[in-house]
């Protein structure tokens, strides 16, 4: 039996393309039933998909008497997903405050299917706060983003918010249906959050990480079938479910929790943003205020390189957050801490990196591979991420263990 998707078209000049994606689509063996906004309607009619699909639209307007009345519902019975493309501003931002003002969003709400959605908007309307929140709000309730691209918009500028390609949409959505567990059976060690070391029992020392970043990895893997467990510190996000969580708020637990799980795990991915300094001696008490004071910090464990001496088979993977030099800087990390492959990420940005649902990054592997991961949400960059650390372990298998990187 052919495996369903709704395709949701909201009312843009990309909507043309919806018609090329229906048929697209079906190509690829799915049936496709397609939802229309009142708004997609003023770009392509009903019957253009009727055509393509060979099966009746359902249209924004609430039925008449004597129609279905429970269209809204029925119509989705049966899918395994529903994808919005093009997806306007609009919809994203009814779609995240629960809006259910017509038929197609009703049937979004109650449908309970996996969404993605491939937003087609003016750049300037793509950056603004409200549409960027609403993005942000919509990938952590597990909507998947694919898009948009730069390029020339039908407004006449050039910029962020053209809808991704028809072919590269296709390619999402199969992934998707089909690759949903490629990683059933594999162990997934995640870190996230940022570290916190005390100073006394009201202060610490600690970094702006939010935990976002980590967080996305380890809920990407979990969908995609890893047993996960994730190793959190200090996090400002909800955390993820369907993993093992252990908490590990300074720099000396997370070492103690990471080389624990590490063992039991193929794959270790370190979002965490580890306190490279402690406090010698924490007080214990509150310190009294006084013109000046000074701390003694110590040195704490290099937690990747010192698993990576025992790391075998595994895959192990850092993140290096960088503000200057970025490729020198995470290649000289990759090599020194014996890593398979780092993500390195500019942390001096304010749309990516530290607390944003943003990020963009390099990807170095330890053979001399070079991957550019383009401005996405954290959730699509922690599918990159998994995409090559699974690919890795995947060759891995079979071979004798890998000799340690030389140090430069
Ligand atoms: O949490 P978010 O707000 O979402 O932000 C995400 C992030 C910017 C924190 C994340 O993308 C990131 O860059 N994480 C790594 C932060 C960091 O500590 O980078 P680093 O370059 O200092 O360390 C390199 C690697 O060594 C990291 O994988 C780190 O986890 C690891 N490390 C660092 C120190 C230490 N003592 N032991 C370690 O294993």
């Amino acid at each position: 039996m052919k495996d369903t998707i709704i395709l949701v078209v909201t009312g843009s000049v990309a909507g043309y393309k919806a018609a090329e994606l229906a048929r697209n689509l079906a190509g690829k063996g799915l049936r496709v039933k397609v939802a229309m906004t009142s708004a997609a309607e003023k770009f392509v009619t009903p019957l253009t998909f009727e055509a393509l699909t060979g099966g009746p639209v359902l249209r924004a307007g609430f039925p008449q008497p004597g129609e279905e009345p429970m269209a809204h519902i029925n119509f989705s019975r049966g899918a395994r997903l529903a994808l919005i493309a093009p997806a306007t501003a609009d919809i994203l931002g009814k779609l995240a405050h629960g809006v259910a003002d017509d038929s197609v969003l009703s049937m979004l709400l109650a449908c309970g299917l996996p969404v993605m959605a491939a937003p087609a908007m003016n750049t300037q309307m793509y950056k603004h706060p409200a549409v960027q929140a609403n993005i942000a709000l919509l990938a952590e309730r597990g909507v998947e983003f694919v898009g948009p691209t730069s390029g020339a918009l039908a407004c006449g500028e050039e910029g962020e918010g053209k809808m991704e390609d028809v072919e590269t949409i296709t390619a999402a959505v199969m992934k998707r249906l089909g690759g949903e567990r490629d990683l059933a059976g594999m162990r997934v060690l995640v870190t996230a959050g940022g570290c916190r070391e005390p100073i006394d029992p009201v202060r610490y020392m600690g970094n702006r990480s939010s935990g976002k970043m980590g967080a996305a990895v380890a809920r990407m893997a979990a969908r995609r079938g890893a047993q996960v467990t994730l190793v959190a510190a200090h996090m400002e996000t909800h955390l993820p479910e369907g993993v093992a969580l252990v908490r590990a708020y300074t720099g000396m637990e997370m070492r103690d929790a990471v080389g624990d799980a590490f063992p039991r795990c193929d794959i270790l991915v370190m979002a965490a943003a580890v306190t490279d300094y402690r406090v010698e001696h924490p007080a214990g008490e509150k310190v009294k205020k006084k013109d000046s004071m000074s701390l003694d910090l110590i040195r704490n464990p290099d937690i990747l390189a010192s698993v990576a001496l025992e790391k075998g088979n595994r895959v192990v993977a850092g993140f290096a957050a960088e503000t200057e030099d970025h490729l020198a800087a995470g290649r000289k990390k990759l090599v020194a801490k014996n890593l398979d492959m780092i993500v390195i990420n500019d942390v001096s940005r304010g749309d990516i990196g530290f607390g944003s649902d943003f990020n963009e990054a390099t990807l170095l592997t330890r053979d001399g591979r070079k991957m550019e991961i383009a401005r996405a949400t954290k959730d699509s960059v922690a599918n990159a991420v998994l995409d090559e650390a699974a690919a890795i372990w995947r060759a891995n298998q079979g071979r004798k263990k890998p000799e340690a990187a030389e140090a430069s």
